[in-house]
């Protein structure tokens, strides 16, 4: 079984590059095939999630090339169903991105629902909500979402919960309904501003992303083009932390430090120093962390996908720290994990309350998510002795060649597939 070993104890050092972001691409892949002219990205990050949705679109129909370094081309003119039903599609939770692209494009979509972590229950009563407000009937039957409609018509939608995917989703439909859509209470998450962008660039008309009232004037049709992904907020923040929990020190490249403000602050706020240049920032890590509280909330507020991360850090800050998660109701499932790595936390309901501890020490630790699978990794390489983490496919589900670039940090962390090669690694860095 595939698992990672690591020797944790040694400061992080050096540079990383930051891949592109994965919750955009998920949205400006699924955005490519709203054209039947060839659609160019760049910095798509090479990640599981990003392969099941390619792996869908092409199933399909769709020409799909993975060119030199981070290139995707995508054309789908050769689209022949609208319905996505394949293995791959029910793994992900952006494949819920193809209901949008493909009923607005054709009004008509049937695709799986949604797979992804399980940190919650995670309803999508407000992406039908905003499907149905701009005239498609849409109903869940044998695990798939129905949509159809005879045309999309514009109209206004208040969001009850501000959520990412119903943001995205609805703004991809609405770019080629009739008239004019507004989303009140919208998500304004970097990725929600980037999915816009690219339609933009495609010919879509949206004005407003990033704040909470999104003005979409629809257009009859989207034509080919060229587009670069952000940065991935969230592969910076986790790199951040690696930092601080190690106390290393770590230049991130190719970021965006404004999206990483309440991530920088946090790590401030504790006694980390952050540097910040124009598209890099540099982490150097305190040996005296102080205590704090964190509770995440849509952005610009902490981000959900960072606190199990955070909490690694706060597990070895001086004091007593709490995390108050107010998006997920299941996301502290790690918390068990740290634990047998001699942290000191309980949670109580949405709460996490962290006694910090001076050391960590190695064990056999399960990665129970994708950021929970990063967060164990990052306190396996800040404890004393080994660490094996065990169900690393989710962290490959969302980081691009994580033990590498940890590696390059100076991380002394290998994947292995078997006990032997457990032993073999112990053997060699003693
Ligand atoms: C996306 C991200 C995920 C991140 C999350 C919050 C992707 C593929 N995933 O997930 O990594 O943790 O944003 O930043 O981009 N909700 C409803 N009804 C809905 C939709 C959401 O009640 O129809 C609730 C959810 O249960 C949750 C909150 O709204 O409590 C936010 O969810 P949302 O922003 O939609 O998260 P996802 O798009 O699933």
């Amino acid at each position: 079984m595939e698992q990672y070993i690591m020797k944790g104890g040694a400061p992080l050092s050096g540079e990383v590059t930051i891949a592109g972001a994965k919750n955009a691409a998920l949205g400006i892949l699924a955005g490519a095939v709203m054209t039947n002219e060839t659609v160019i990205i760049e910095n798509v990050p090479k990640v599981q999630d990003v392969e099941y949705l390619l792996d869908a679109i092409a199933d399909i129909g769709a020409v799909v090339e993975r060119k030199e370094g981070n290139k995707v081309l995508i054309n789908a003119s050769t689209i022949r169903t609208t319905q996505v039903d394949n293995d791959y599609i029910q793994k992900l939770r952006g494949g819920y991105y193809m209901v949008g692209a493909l009923l607005g494009k054709y009004h008509h979509a049937e695709v799986d629902m949604p797979g992804g972590c399980n940190i919650g229950s995670r309803p999508i009563d407000q992406h039908l909500k905003g499907f149905r407000a701009i005239g498609a009937d849409v109903r869940i039957k044998g695990g798939m979402i129905l949509a159809h409609a005879s045309r999309l018509v514009g109209t206004h939608i208040y969001m009850d919960v501000v959520s990412v995917g119903a943001t995205i989703n609805i703004m991809l439909a609405a770019s080629l309904a009739e008239g004019k859509t507004i989303i009140e209470n919208a998500a304004k998450e970097p990725h929600v501003v980037d999915v816009a962008n690219m339609l933009n660039c495609m010919g879509a008309n949206i004005k407003g992303a990033g704040t909470d009232v999104i003005r979409i004037k629809g257009v009859p049709e989207l034509h080919g083009c060229e587009y670069s992904i952000i940065p991935d907020q969230i592969e910076a923040g986790t790199f951040m932390m690696a930092a601080a929990a190690t106390r290393g020190d770590v230049v991130l490249k190719n970021v965006i430090p404004k999206h990483l403000e309440s991530i920088s602050s946090k790590l401030r706020e504790i006694g980390c120093e952050v540097v910040e240049e124009d598209d890099a920032v540099r982490v150097i890590g305190s040996n005296h962390m102080s205590a704090t509280h964190i509770k995440t909330l849509p952005y610009p507020g902490f981000p959900t996908d960072m606190q199990s991360q955070m909490a690694v850090v706060l597990a070895l800050a001086d004091g007593r720290s709490t995390i108050t998660e107010s998006i997920f109701e299941n996301r502290f499932q790690y918390v068990d994990e740290l634990v047998r790595m001699g942290a000191d936390i309980k949670v109580e309901g949405n709460v996490a309350m962290i006694e910090g501890v001076n050391m960590l020490s190695g064990a056999r630790v399960v990665a129970t998510d994708l950021r929970a699978g990063a967060a164990v990794v990052i306190a396996g390489l800040a404890a004393e002795g080994f660490t094996t983490v065990e169900e690393v496919a989710y962290i490959e589900r969302g980081y691009e060649s994580f033990v590498e670039k940890l590696r390059e940090l100076g991380a002394e962390i290998e994947r292995v597939s078997s006990e032997d090669e457990v032993q073999k690694f112990k053997y060699k860095v003693g």
